[in-house]
């Protein structure tokens, strides 16, 4: 049988210098709520478990179905998200109530908002686009055969949501701070060159394979490939396979650290042969 009601605890954080501190809610229980439309009932009504008023909790959100990875968090311990959270699931394995934390690999905006800013940025230092020459019309690309497609396709289907870098033991937090009257353009250039000294993580380097393997894509492989083994890249995985056990997308990760692993020693041959 359903609970009648049921409590949320959530772990909020007003600024990104103040400590965080906990709230809980009780809620009502409907049929059919995620964890998203939970946030949703909590905004129009924000009022604690002790009857304080409080400031709604500030979360992110987007598709709706699992695909911009914007709601990712914490909930009851596991980093998923929360459009794809299911209220009844969550409480029929934890029937004591649910827990929400931001995800603790990201610098926290506010409550359960965090800056994702590092997942891009890593895509930026490996070149995860294919290089177009214009915008007129180029007509069809090359083919890739449908052992190709079946290879690459699941690469595609990462949605930068940050669950296999919450889950990586290499992956640390890194937050860099603007200073007082540095100018935007000296704190961005000094962010990203502290960005850029840290692990990658495992969803730019599969990007990376990805790009790798397109047929326009390889023009550009060996700059991709020198971005991934210079500092901060691939060599510092230790494999241990937390990232795939926790992709929601199911992306086989482990292959793809194969695949990078393979190439950054046939391109560190080849360098060596081509002096
Ligand atoms: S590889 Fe999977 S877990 Fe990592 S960012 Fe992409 S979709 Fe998310
Ligand atoms: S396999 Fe590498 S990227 Fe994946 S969790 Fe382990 S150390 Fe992190
Ligand atoms: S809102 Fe886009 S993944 Fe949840």
């Amino acid at each position: 049988m359903s609970p009648t009601s049921f409590a949320v605890r959530i772990e909020r954080q007003n600024h990104p210098s103040q400590p965080p501190y906990w709230q809980t809610f009780l809620l009502d229980h409907e049929p059919g709520l995620n964890v998203t439309s939970l946030l949703q009932r909590i905004a129009a009504n924000p009022t604690t478990a002790d009857g304080v008023r409080v400031a709604p909790i500030a979360y992110d959100s987007g598709c709706l179905e699992e695909v911009c990875g914007s709601c990712t968090m914490r909930i009851n311990g596991k980093v998923r998200q929360a459009c794809s959270a299911l209220v009844d699931q969550l409480l029929t394995e934890n029937p004591t109530g649910i827990e929400l934390r931001p995800m603790s690999k990201f610098p926290v905006v506010r409550d359960l908002c965090v800056d994702r800013y590092r997942v891009f940025r890593a895509l930026e230092k490996l070149q995860c686009w294919v290089p177009v020459d214009g915008y007129y019309d180029l007509g069809a690309g090359p083919r890739q055969s449908p052992a190709q497609q079946e290879q690459n396709y699941p690469l595609s289907q990462c949605m930068s949501c940050g669950c296999c870098l919450e889950a990586c033991p290499q992956y640390q937090e890194v937050t860099v701070y603007r200073l007082d009257g540095e100018s935007a353009e000296a704190y961005e250039e000094r962010r990203d060159a502290e960005l850029d000294r840290h692990f990658i993580g495992a969803a730019a380097m599969s990007q990376a394979v990805l790009m790798n393997a397109n047929p326009t894509g390889q023009s550009h492989a060996p700059q991709r490939v020198e971005a991934m083994i210079a500092p901060g890249g691939i060599q510092n995985c230790g494999n241990a396979g937390n990232c795939q056990a926790v992709c929601p997308k199911e992306i086989p990760l482990m292959h793809s650290w194969g695949r990078a692993n393979r190439a950054a020693t046939l391109h560190s041959i080849k360098k060596l042969f081509d002096g």
